[in-house]
């Protein structure tokens, strides 16, 4: 009761422009080291109200990692929560055991320190908890930051980046509160607008062009973003990366998961207060945020009316817009970068994929959802895939309500929905994509430079009430193909002990020209070697798993080598 009597209030408010909080913009880290400590607290969104959260580096959310490609970061995450997480970067291709999957925990008090080198693209990327069944709870509660990556592509076109000046970060989410202002986790009523974790926030922006960096970080819900009169803006990038050209619109469907980057004109707007709104009435059916979240009015998603959210527009951030800044951007570039897509004739495979409830009938819309007949098993790795496939990924959506497809490792290129090419925003690198129900979406992707046979790589709908469900699978990037081709007539050498301490001999008939040793990131590991009467004695390997690279003539040896 209370909740909905506040929601009414807050909106009629809003709409009225004033009474409202100012933006909270989260703060920044930078540099080569990131320090990330993840902790509980308390957080008043709410008018001398306390609610229970969980935070990067403070009580919510966490601070935004602007990175630059090319450059080396050591990241050390620290779990004080009362449960085990993970922390996973979301967009990124990075080894994956940095990925922070769920099989990378992190322990209650201890430290996750991996570090690796930004290959991205510049775009708006994040990171999130991806503990399975635990990634709602804990994102839900409080833990999301954004992440920027900056290039020289993207440095040499005039484009808003003053941070917090005229590029804004936007985390959009939606939560519920109960009677005592506590975040509900598994919920579908959610009513409560949030940006930056700020209830009806306004924002004051220079009268110029400003960059607003889009990220859907709700659990569920979707977003049909527009501004006040439907004003024109331009949609700059997509997840991994910006567009060829600007995307000139009036509406931007945004699902759980997806980032976009807008350039609005608030040119010659001074003393103005436009909005930025969810034009959810015209959000079609079969979407969570929509009236009917299934195709089908019979269709009901649990607890998900009455909710004044869906199906109604509504209002994220209010502007006020303020004098412009003595350098503003006045101009929208023309082109943007050079991307040059897969095409379908690269691909070496396609595979299907296709979701459905485990139960049909009129109760659907609460799944449990599976992919392929089958529900998340940590254990289970669906697919090993061959380091630098390419690979088209057809997904069904057979369900009744559409789900926000999401892969690690890759950024991938949309081919078609339903059989026809995607819209010009839809053709830049994406690592979520909507699937509508009854709707066929294609993608190609290529998975190269990371391959680890124990570490899987996830994917998942990031509808995180399905993710925690069991709408996931898992992939393993692997070298073995490539490794057995040049095997043939070899007489491999033969290593004992294995697993061993660090030492282990081997003896071989064939000349061995040279033996090189990895570490599992790929990294070259140093060793000393020591022949005595034909058995070569290789000491000083570091713990996990080496790879061992025998070369004679062209032929070439890979062995694992495991030191515990
Ligand atoms: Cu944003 Cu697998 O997650
Ligand atoms: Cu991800
Ligand atoms: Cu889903």
């Amino acid at each position: 009761m209370k909740r909905i009597s506040l929601l009414g209030t807050l909106l009629f408010l809003s709409f009225l422009v004033f009474a409202q909080n100012p933006l909270l913009i989260p703060s920044v880290l930078t540099g080569a080291n990131i320090e990330l400590t993840l902790q509980t607290g308390m957080h008043e969104f709410f008018d001398g109200q306390m609610t229970n959260t969980l935070g990067a580096n403070g009580d919510i959310l966490g601070p935004t990692l602007i990175l630059n490609q090319g450059d080396l970061v050591s990241f050390s995450v620290q779990n004080l929560l009362e449960d085990s997480t993970t922390m996973h970067w979301h967009g990124l291709h990075v080894a994956p055991e940095n990925d922070g999957g769920p099989h990378t925990v992190i322990a209650q008090n201890s430290t996750w320190s991996p570090s690796f080198t930004i290959l991205d693209k510049a775009a708006t990327y994040w990171y999130h908890p991806h503990l399975h069944h635990m990634t709602n709870k804990h994102v839900s509660l409080g833990i999301a930051g954004m992440i920027i990556v900056k290039d020289s592509e993207e440095a040499a076109l005039d484009l808003p980046r003053d941070y917090g000046v005229d590029d804004f970060p936007l985390v959009i989410q939606t939560k519920d509160f109960d009677e005592g202002n506590q975040i509900v986790v598994q919920s579908n009523n959610d009513d409560v607008v949030m940006v930056n974790a700020t209830i009806d926030p306004y924002l004051e922006a220079p009268a110029q062009f400003v960059r607003l960096r889009i990220l859907n970080g709700s659990s569920q819900r979707t977003f049909n973003l527009g501004m006040t009169d439907d004003q024109p803006f331009y949609q700059i990038a997509s997840d991994g990366g910006l567009l060829s050209a600007p995307f000139e619109t009036t509406r931007l469907l945004v699902a759980p998961g997806e980032r976009a980057e807008l350039l609005v004109d608030f040119t010659d707007m001074e003393g103005q207060s436009p909005q930025l709104l969810s034009f959810a009435s015209e959000i079609p059916d079969g979407i969570y945020g929509a009236t009917n979240p299934g195709m089908m009015a019979m269709l009901t998603l649990d607890g998900y009316n009455p909710n004044e959210l869906n199906g109604n527009d509504f209002v994220i951030l209010d502007f006020n817009i303020m004098e412009p800044t003595s350098d503003p951007v006045t101009s929208v570039p023309t082109a943007l970068a050079n991307l040059s897509p897969l095409l379908e004739s690269d691909a070496d495979i396609t595979r299907t994929l296709s979701f459905a409830p485990e139960v049909m009938g009129p109760n659907q819309l609460n799944g449990m959802f599976q992919i392929n007949n089958a529900s998340f098993d940590m254990e289970v790795v669906n697919y090993s895939i061959p380091l630098n496939n390419t690979e088209i990924w057809q997904l069904t959506n057979n369900s009744g309500i559409a789900h926000p497809f999401h892969i690690h490792d890759v950024q991938f290129y949309i081919l078609s929905r339903n059989g026809v090419s995607p819209a010009e925003n839809e053709q830049g690198l994406k690592d979520v994509v909507l699937v509508k129900p009854q709707e066929t979406v294609r993608f190609i992707a290529k998975f190269e430079d990371f391959s680890n046979d124990e570490v899987p790589y996830m994917y998942h709908c990031h509808m995180l009430v399905h993710e925690d469900g069991g709408m996931m699978g898992q992939f393993v990037v692997s070298n073995e193909t490539s490794i057995d081709e040049s095997l043939r007539a070899f007489d491999n050498p033969v290593i004992y002990p294995n697993p061993n301490q660090g030492t282990f001999h081997f003896q071989n008939s064939e000349q061995i020209d040279s033996i090189e040793v990895y570490n599992a990131l790929g990294q070259e590991v140093g060793f000393t070697m020591n022949n005595r009467g034909g058995i070569v004695t290789i000491s000083g390997l570091v713990r996990g798993l080496n790879m061992v690279k025998f070369q004679s003539g062209d032929l070439m040896y890979m062995n694992r080598v495991l030191v515990d």
